[in-house]
């Protein structure tokens, strides 16, 4: 970019110099020195006064518009008006200009405010929401304590009494249903947190192969019961320094969620961890029903869940993967999903071998 300074020195220099030329030219031709003389001294005065006049447009008009540029750049960045530099001009049409910049920037800068200051209330509501519910979610498990441990006490018959078979129903139902809703709570409160970043990490060594044999293990009694085949296909061992507890959680909620959209008998449900870089990418791999391409960009939403007939035919709040995606980029990785309908799902977690910066109690 060239300043408009540069360009108006440029033009009447380069006219002052011709004016001058000429009237020296004029002046060694002349057949009479005098009309020489007068025409030298004239083309003289004329060039130095279109020097001289340059110079004042220069300082009159160039310079506040200069000012001028540099306060719109200045606004433009900060969308502050009362840094401005001070324009002084009796140039009418830079008057004006300046007037109606100085007037729409603090409209803009008034706007900009408010609406800051609305966003700031926004927020401080949002937090206020999330506190009260995280309130609320935590007085409900208090509760859900002694309802579950005279729901399970009942259940042994020889610490309460003997119950008939519509009693042991009955207790049955509240216990599992107490266990449904601490599940709920839990996910709610877990969620809460992630939203406030309050959700704590704990770093540990961790034997990958260890974790995914305990994972196995822990499932396989539901998989022999639902007939599905639960199978471990890690490629290597090895240590790597993440939450433990958190992992798990992530692998719980995706078998959970495997185990419930694969058909029973030739069901299969595959897990593993495989090497990449600095990172573990851990799966869940099963041949269930599939999620549709624009479903699979949902999942991860809070509270959303799919509406198939299979679906509708589960409990569930749709907060699973929402807290998976929590935890995976908490601990400074990323989950994502494959999947094809009718033919299967293939989560994906990676995960830092390295300790990283997270959240701690400690
Ligand atoms: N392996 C899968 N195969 C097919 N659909 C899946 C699979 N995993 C998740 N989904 C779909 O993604 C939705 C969201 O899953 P998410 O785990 O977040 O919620 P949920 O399982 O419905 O409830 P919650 O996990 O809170 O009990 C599910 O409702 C389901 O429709
Ligand atoms: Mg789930």
């Amino acid at each position: 970019m060239i300043p408009i300074k540069n360009i108006l020195f440029l033009l009447s220099g380069a006219s002052s110099f011709i004016i001058f030329y000429m009237g020296l030219v004029n002046y060694i031709t002349a057949i009479e020195s005098s009309t020489g003389w007068i025409l030298l001294v004239f083309a003289t005065i004329v060039a130095a006064g279109t020097l001289l006049s340059t110079v004042y447009i220069s300082k009159s008009i160039t310079k506040p518009i200069e000012k001028l540029a540099e306060n719109m750049t200045e606004f433009s960045k900060t969308n502050k008006i009362t840094n401005k530099k001070p324009i002084n001009t009796n140039i009418k049409e830079i008057y004006e200009l300046n007037k109606n910049f100085e007037s729409m920037g603090e409209k803009v800068e008034k706007t900009i405010s408010v609406q800051q200051e609305y966003v700031e209330k926004l927020k401080q509501i949002d937090k206020k929401k999330v506190e009260f519910s995280s309130m609320v979610s935590h007085e409900l498990k208090t509760p859900l304590v002694p309802i579950l441990g005279y729901a399970q006490m009942l259940q042994k018959q020889e610490l309460m009494g003997k119950l008939n078979k519509q009693q042991i129903d009955a207790v049955d139902e509240i216990y599992s249903s107490a266990v449904k809703l601490q599940r709920l709570v839990g996910d709610i409160l877990t969620t809460q947190k992630l939203d406030l970043g309050k959700l704590d990490f704990n770093q540990e060594n961790i034997h990958i192969a260890e974790l995914l044999n305990s994972i196995i293990k822990e499932f396989n009694p539901i998989a022999i019961e639902k007939k599905i085949n639960i199978i471990n296909k890690i490629t290597k061992d090895e240590i790597i320094f993440s939450d433990k507890d958190r992992i798990n959680q992530i692998f719980s909620n995706l078998i959970k969620n495997a185990m419930d959209f694969v058909e029973p008998k030739k069901g299969e449900i595959i897990i593993g961890a495989d090497n990449d870089k600095e990172f573990i990418k851990f799966f869940v791999k099963d041949n269930g029903i599939g999620i549709s391409e624009s479903n699979q960009k949902e999942i991860f939403k809070k509270f959303y869940q799919i509406d198939t007939s299979t679906s509708r035919k589960r409990n569930g709040s749709g907060l699973g993967l929402a807290i998976c995606k929590g935890i995976a980029d908490g601990l400074g990785g990323n989950i994502w999903v494959e999947s094809k309908e009718d033919v299967g799902t293939a989560f994906y977690f990676k995960i830092p071998k390295q300790p990283i910066k997270v959240n701690s109690k400690k």
